[in-house]
């Protein structure tokens, strides 16, 4: 069992918190990615786990073990950091064999894992390459090669895949997903990325400023923002916002631009933050119910191939929808765009949570 809890965890630099109190669970053999924008946190929260920092505040457990004061060797983890370094006159068996040698691991044993770890990612063809002589993929492999070969029940990951061009990187994003589901080590894995967070973590967790803004499943988090922060965050394009009042049923934007939003306010009238996802806007009605027509017109198209991201201005302001390149949308297009309010959010203003 190898199951990650940080209790009430905290970390200051000096003035600095980076980690302003978290509690989270990592189940055993879970796939668990800390996302959030640069400085939120996530690098320190994950060298605390692994115990290259010490924790300010709180208690970490792995395996049901409180661990923040064993050093990371007695903790159970592997890292693989953002920049891995392979040792470069050694070929990919003694890159991956090398920790364990320090650690005295018989040598039969050794051999036994490198090269199951090596069929595992495919590295076999390669092991007596030395580093220079592998693609950019093929040397991020032996990295995460020689943590495997630790057999430690939890992997750490801090953005192992920024350093890749785009392409490899969607292509070892599915290579790590699938070696999660063979391995079934419980898995952390740092990113900025918020796509990269979306398609391979079990549950998400979108941290900002030092604190934890929710945990979640890739679809909760989209689907059931608990706030303004992973809503804007999560889903690309972003979610479109415009300040408003809720007044009566309606929500009141600026330009005279009025929408039904059918629950009542709590105390007659509130100020709110409205969001809707551009893939919630339509150029057409589609029939489902509660759409309402906004005019509007459209400022700028962008094709990216069967889909367009146009942006467009109404009274309440300038927004973005994801239309299709067979819509034909053209700059200085006037229409009647349909909001689709069942898909809509409204956040309180000042607290920023979802009403
Ligand atoms: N060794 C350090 N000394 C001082 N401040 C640090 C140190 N490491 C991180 N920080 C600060 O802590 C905050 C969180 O950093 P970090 O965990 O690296 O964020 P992330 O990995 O999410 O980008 C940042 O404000 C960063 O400047
Ligand atoms: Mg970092």
């Amino acid at each position: 069992m190898a199951e990650v809890n940080l209790e009430n965890v905290e970390k200051r630099f000096g003035e600095t918190w980076a980690v302003a109190g978290i509690d989270l669970t990592v189940h055993d053999q879970e796939f668990v990615i800390l996302v959030g924008p640069s400085g939120c946190g996530k690098t320190t929260t994950l060298r605390m786990i692994a115990g290259l920092e010490d924790v300010s505040a709180g208690d970490i457990r792995i395996g049901g073990r409180s661990v923040v004061n064993l050093p990371p060797r007695d903790r159970d983890i592997a890292m693989v950091f953002q920049s891995y370094a392979l040792y470069p006159h050694m070929d990919v068996y003694r890159n991956m064999a090398f920790s364990l040698q320090l650690r005295r691991v018989p040598k039969k044993e050794i051999d036994r894992r490198v090269n199951e770890v090596a069929e595992i990612l495919g590295l076999t063809p390669q092991l007596k390459r030395k580093p220079r002589q592998l693609s950019g993929g093929q040397r991020q492999r032996v990295a995460v090669g020689a943590a495997l070969c630790r057999q430690s029940g939890v992997l750490l990951f801090d953005e192992p895949l920024s350093n890749l061009d785009a392409k490899l990187r969607v292509h070892m994003r599915t290579e790590l997903k699938r070696l999660h589901q063979k391995v079934r080590s419980t898995m952390v894995y740092v990113t900025h990325d918020q796509v990269e967070a979306m398609t391979m973590g079990d549950r998400i967790v979108i941290m900002n400023g030092g604190k934890i803004m929710q945990v979640a499943t890739p679809l909760e988090a989209y689907d059931k923002p608990k706030n303004r922060f992973v809503a804007g965050f999560i889903g690309t394009p972003p979610m479109n916002f415009f300040s408003g009042e809720w007044v009566d049923s309606k929500v009141q934007l600026g330009g005279g631009v009025k929408l039904p939003y059918p629950r009542s306010s709590p105390n007659g009238t509130k100020s709110v933050v409205f969001g809707i996802r551009p893939e919630h806007i339509y150029v057409r009605p589609s029939g489902n119910k509660g759409e309402t027509a906004v005019p509007s017109v459209i400022e700028v198209v962008e094709p990216l191939g069967h889909d367009v991201v146009a942006t467009a201005s109404c009274g309440a302001g300038v927004f973005q929808l994801a239309a299709e390149i067979h819509d034909g949308l053209k700059p200085q297009d006037k229409l009647d765009l349909q909001f689709d309010m069942a898909r809509a959010y409204l956040f309180d203003r000042d607290t920023e949570c979802v009403l």
